[in-house]
């Protein structure tokens, strides 16, 4: 594969529309395969299918050891499933080389963690050049394309401050600059606002709606059914598998998408709740509205 681009545009031969960004198949991931011990292995994804169009905002959310982490790990080419097949703009992960799927990590993804995860050692623009370095960026360009990260998060006061010397809130919007310095088309968040306090999680919340506003893609894992609704869909996930897909509508109003076969489903929307399509979901969940149980 030539260089990443960070908004690629694989279109399928027959419909002529752009591949979803993400689209899971049949995905499944078992830990602990190739040890003895029987006990030692976990099924953390049991079948999942989901697929996510360009510009979506998506919330993930499900109990604690539910697989979210093991399902955004996979979706950002951190890990490989056990079985099933990952098409990341169409193109099948598992034909991409070690260099390609670095390459779509650090240029086509910008990825958001609860731990901020920043050097302590370096202050917030020589942070958020990190992603640049990595991708080739001369020395001359990365300053200020850094701080052009930084102003859109809000933080150029900040420039040299060590995260030390900042709050939580402030921390982690140095790693969502860090997350954007190379404009990537999908940005995946597990738990970005789990250490902040409520203050900062809004803050964080306009920040992840404005990056929606400008047609980028974002999945973001969450405990917190408050921020799950502030997100276009929300797909719960309990015991490996998607136990429902539900849409937000704009005016508060809300609607389903309801799995055809193991999660694969459409969205119907509908302004009034009426258009409900079978509500019932595989393994007899019955799905309830916009509840966002966690
Ligand atoms: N590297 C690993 N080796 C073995 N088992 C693992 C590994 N990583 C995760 N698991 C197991 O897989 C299951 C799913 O874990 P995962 O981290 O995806 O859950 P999660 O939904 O993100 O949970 P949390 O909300 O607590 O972060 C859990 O049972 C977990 O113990
Ligand atoms: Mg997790």
């Amino acid at each position: 594969m030539a260089r990443v681009d960070s908004t690629p545009t694989v279109m399928p031969a027959s419909s002529g529309k752009p591949a979803p960004v993400v689209e899971l198949q049949t995905i499944w991931k078992t830990y602990g395969l190739g040890r003895k011990n029987d006990s030692v292995r976990v099924d953390a994804l049991r079948g999942v299918s989901l697929s996510v169009g360009q510009g979506e905002y998506t919330a993930i959310v499900g109990p604690s050891g539910s697989g979210k982490s093991t399902l955004m790990h996979i979706i950002g080419c951190l890990d490989t499933p056990t079985s099933g097949t990952y098409l990341i703009n169409g193109e099948d992960a598992s034909d991409l080389s070690e260099q390609d799927l670095a390459e779509i990590r650090n240029i086509r993804i910008g990825f958001v963690f609860q731990q901020f995860n920043l050097l302590a050692s370096l202050n917030a623009w020589r942070n958020v050049e990190l992603p640049l370095s990595y991708a080739g960026v001369p020395a001359s360009k990365r300053r200020t394309r850094a701080m052009e990260a930084l102003e859109k998060v809000g933080l150029t006061n900040r420039a040299s401050h060590k995260p030390g010397e900042m709050s939580g809130g402030q921390q982690q919007r140095v790693a969502v600059a860090r997350a954007l310095v190379n404009n990537p088309s999908l940005i995946l968040a597990d738990e970005p606002t789990g250490n902040l306090d409520s203050v900062s999680t809004t803050d964080m919340l306009n920040l992840f709606g404005s990056l929606s506003k400008e047609g980028r893609t974002i999945i973001l894992i969450t405990h917190d059914s408050d921020v799950a609704a502030t997100a276009h869909r929300v797909v719960q996930v309990r015991d490996g598998m998607i136990t429902s897909d539900t849409m937000n509508l704009t005016d508060g109003s809300t609607s389903f998408e309801v799995p055809l076969s193991s999660s694969v489903g459409r969205a119907r929307r509908s302004a009034n709740n009426q258009d409900l399509v079978g509500d019932t979901l595989p393994g007899g969940v019955r799905s309830a509205g916009a509840e966002v149980q966690s």
